[in-house]
């Protein structure tokens, strides 16, 4: 299949192939997304093919209106309105209890849909073009870490999907924060681009998000998703205090003298000749929104290790310490 790369002036190609059950790649604020019509089983099938994708791990249907959750989803707890009030358009994915609507495919046979409303100008165009949910996960193949830019997308999926819109790199560069709002309280299945803080400031109950075991596989059979290998680039992550305890954390004894390592931080390492590489951020948004390219970088480039410095867990602090904890499993 010939992958079309189609500029942000034609949306209605890519409307159009939606339309006829293709899959089409597509900008979001997070990261690029694998769209399809998410009311179709044979389309929905075409994203699990491309990506390589297990099918117990469900999708996210993204909608360009809040009107279009009633043909979704049974009900709307009071405090599920609430959020939306509050914190859509944006990166929050919340998951309700599904229509009989909703292909079985979706959702991986659970009695649940996880819903998002993207804040992101050519992804709400697009998903009013096509007229259609767009069941979407990130536009990567499945196991590598997602996709920020459409370049990186054409690097995974390159005649694998009918189109890849060519927009700019994303803002958060990190998933959508996942709630699941068929419990009571309220709980974080996975930390993204909505905090805790802003959760808790509209929903006190919420429950933070609990984490994932040593093998990385969570402990929250609720979240199929995160059982499955994640976010992991070619390279050896090594997540380490200050760059000074590198060596240490990869294991010195082991580690070959020529070994080629890349490092990214909100500090500049003391001892920068041992790393090839290094990409000092200013804040903590801009670590998150570089990471995944980095790590595509230090696949390209060869390394062995990417040694990532640690951050604060507040804010989007623990949506990028978990993506960097799951890296280096
Ligand atoms: O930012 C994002 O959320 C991006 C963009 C493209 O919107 N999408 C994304 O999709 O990250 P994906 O498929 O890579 O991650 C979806 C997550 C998985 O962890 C999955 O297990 C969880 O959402 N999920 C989906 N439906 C669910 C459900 N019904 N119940 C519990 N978890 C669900
Ligand atoms: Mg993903």
């Amino acid at each position: 299949m010939k992958t079309r790369h189609l500029s942000v002036f034609e949306l209605e190609e890519a409307a159009l192939l939606l339309r006829a059950g293709e899959v089409v790649a597509f900008p979001t604020e997070t990261v690029y997304g694998l769209g399809a019509n998410a009311l179709s089983t044979s389309a929905v099938e075409k994203i699990f093919q491309a990506k390589g994708r297990p099918t117990d791990n469900p999708l996210i249907v993204h909608l360009s209106a809040t009107r279009q959750l009633s043909s979704l989803c049974r009900e709307i707890p009071m405090e599920a309105r609430h959020l939306i009030d509050r914190l859509w358009p944006g990166p929050l994915t919340i998951v309700l209890p599904k229509r009989d609507e909703v292909p079985d495919i979706v959702t991986a046979g659970l009695d649940s849909v996880a819903v998002r409303f993207p804040n992101h100008p050519l992804a709400l165009e697009l998903i009013e073009r096509a007229g259609l949910p767009l069941a979407a996960p990130s536009a990567n193949l499945s196991g590598r870490p997602s996709a920020t830019t459409w370049q990186a997308v054409a690097e995974d999926l390159d005649g694998r999907i009918s189109a890849i819109i060519c927009g700019e790199p994303t803002l958060f560069g990190l998933e959508s924060t996942v709630v699941d709002a068929t419990c009571n309280p309220f709980r974080v299945l996975r930390p993204g681009g909505v905090s805790l803080e802003q959760l808790h400031a509209i929903c006190p109950n919420i429950q933070p998000y609990s984490g994932t075991n040593q093998e990385g596989e969570t402990t929250d059979v609720k979240s199929p998703g995160l059982k499955h290998k994640h976010y992991q680039p070619k390279a050896k992550v090594c997540v380490v205090r200050s760059a000074a305890d590198f060596a240490q954390v990869a294991g010195v004894a082991t580690l070959p003298s020529a070994a080629i390592v890349h490092y990214i931080g909100l500090n500049r390492p003391i001892d920068p000749q041992q790393f090839a590489v290094i990409r000092v951020c200013t804040n903590v948004h801009e670590f998150a929104a570089h990471l995944f390219d980095f790590f595509r970088q230090a696949d390209s480039n060869n390394a062995d290790f990417v040694c990532c410095e640690e951050v604060q867990e507040t804010g989007i602090g623990v949506a990028l310490m978990d993506r960097l904890r799951r890296a280096s499993q």
